[in-house]
């Protein structure tokens, strides 16, 4: 019998590759998502139905149904993905944040402690935690968050630690720089990008090739913000290969390259030969109280122990988010003019 895993958060970017990815490993995947008045199942629609995979309803906030939960299914693992991830959203929302990211990931481990200890735990860690620590970080870097959402996760990657020291758990902390995918949340500001160029493209195509004199400008913050960006497909096999060990750790995984935000629009733009600064204005409302100026990952430890390396480059990630967009913007654009 294939091992059985408890995924939260299974209906977000990463839940919906780490689900695929497990069930291509002959896992039986269980996806805890939460409900809500409206379809949020979209990524994951195409594996709904399939016989190892099962949804099942609940809130990592909620302790009482997360116990029954772990208490049921005793999985071998559990990866906990739910969170309010975004940081910006997180000044806004911080103590919503601090309960989803801090709080939820407590439930688990302590449902596991008291019910599953054979499960073996995954947490969903950020970069965001070393703050403004100077580039290349490492799990050895000083965390200094500098939002609501690294607060929270960093009491969660304390946990982690907290659990495997003190009851044995065997839990691993991921510390992922950022990861992108054509399932990225709309609200982030890659999507926002590739979603604008593949919007302006399809109107290009019925403008005789020009862009329409008043067209909207894409409105975002800090385009000086440098990140380590890579496909989120590459990072939910690190997640898996983190919990395949023979002893729990916590791992950086990360391309080691960071491009500014100026550098993901250049490239975004580039198919449409257009200058990007004629399309963007900047909204200092986009800034965040605190910002995080130079993210860039050292993933050496997962290189050696893991044997982990990303397989998809910089350029390779947003040509793939831009033709996405495309196909989807022209299917959209097509049913538009069907109806
Ligand atoms: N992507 C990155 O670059 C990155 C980098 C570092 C760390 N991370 C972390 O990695 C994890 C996955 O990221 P992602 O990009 O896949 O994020 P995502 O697309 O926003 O997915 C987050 C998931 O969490 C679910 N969720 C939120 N609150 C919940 C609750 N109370 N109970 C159960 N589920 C809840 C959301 O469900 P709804 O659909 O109901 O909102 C969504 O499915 C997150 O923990 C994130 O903080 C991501």
């Amino acid at each position: 019998m294939g091992k059985a895993a408890l995924i939260t958060g299974a209906n977000g970017q990463d839940g919906s590759y780490l689900a695929e990815f497990l069930l291509g490993e002959g896992y039986r995947v269980y996806g805890l998502v939460r409900r809500s008045s409206t379809v949020t199942t979209e990524r994951i629609a195409h594996l709904v139905g399939q016989q190892r995979f099962e949804l099942i309803a609940g809130d990592v906030t909620d302790a009482t149904g997360v116990h029954r939960i772990v208490q049921q299914l005793r999985p071998d693992e559990i990866y906990n993905l739910a969170a309010q991830s975004h940081v910006g959203v997180s000044f806004d929302l911080p103590s919503a944040t601090i309960e989803v990211n801090a709080v939820g990931p407590l439930n688990l481990l302590e449902a596991i402690r008291a019910e599953s200890p054979h499960t073996r735990f995954y947490q969903a860690g950020t970069s965001e935690l070393f703050g403004n620590s100077p580039p290349p970080q490492n799990e050895n870097t000083p965390m200094i968050p500098r939002s609501p959402y690294a607060v929270a996760k960093l009491a969660a990657h304390s946990l982690v630690r907290l659990y495997r020291e003190a009851y044995g758990v065997f839990a691993c902390a991921g510390i992922l720089f950022n990861h992108e995918s054509p399932r990225r949340g709309e609200e982030f500001v890659t999507r926002k990008i590739t979603m604008y160029v593949a919007r302006l493209a399809v109107a290009m195509e019925n403008n005789a090739g020009n862009p329409p004199g008043d067209w909207p400008k894409l409105i975002l913050g800090n385009l000086d913000a440098k990140r380590d960006w890579s496909f989120a497909g590459d990072a939910v096999r690190g997640m898996w290969l983190m919990l395949q060990q023979g002893q729990p750790d916590d791992f950086v995984l990360a391309s080691g390259e960071s491009h500014s935000v100026r550098e993901f629009l250049e490239l975004a733009f580039k198919p449409l030969d257009l200058d990007y600064r004629d399309f963007v204005r900047i909204d200092p409302a986009f800034f965040r109280p605190a910002e995080v100026n130079h993210l860039c990952g050292d993933a050496t430890k997962a290189r050696r122990v893991l044997g982990w390396s990303p397989q998809v480059s910089f350029e390779e990630l947003v040509t793939r988010m831009v033709e996405s967009d495309m196909a989807r913007e022209q299917d959209c654009h097509g049913l538009r003019c069907a109806s």
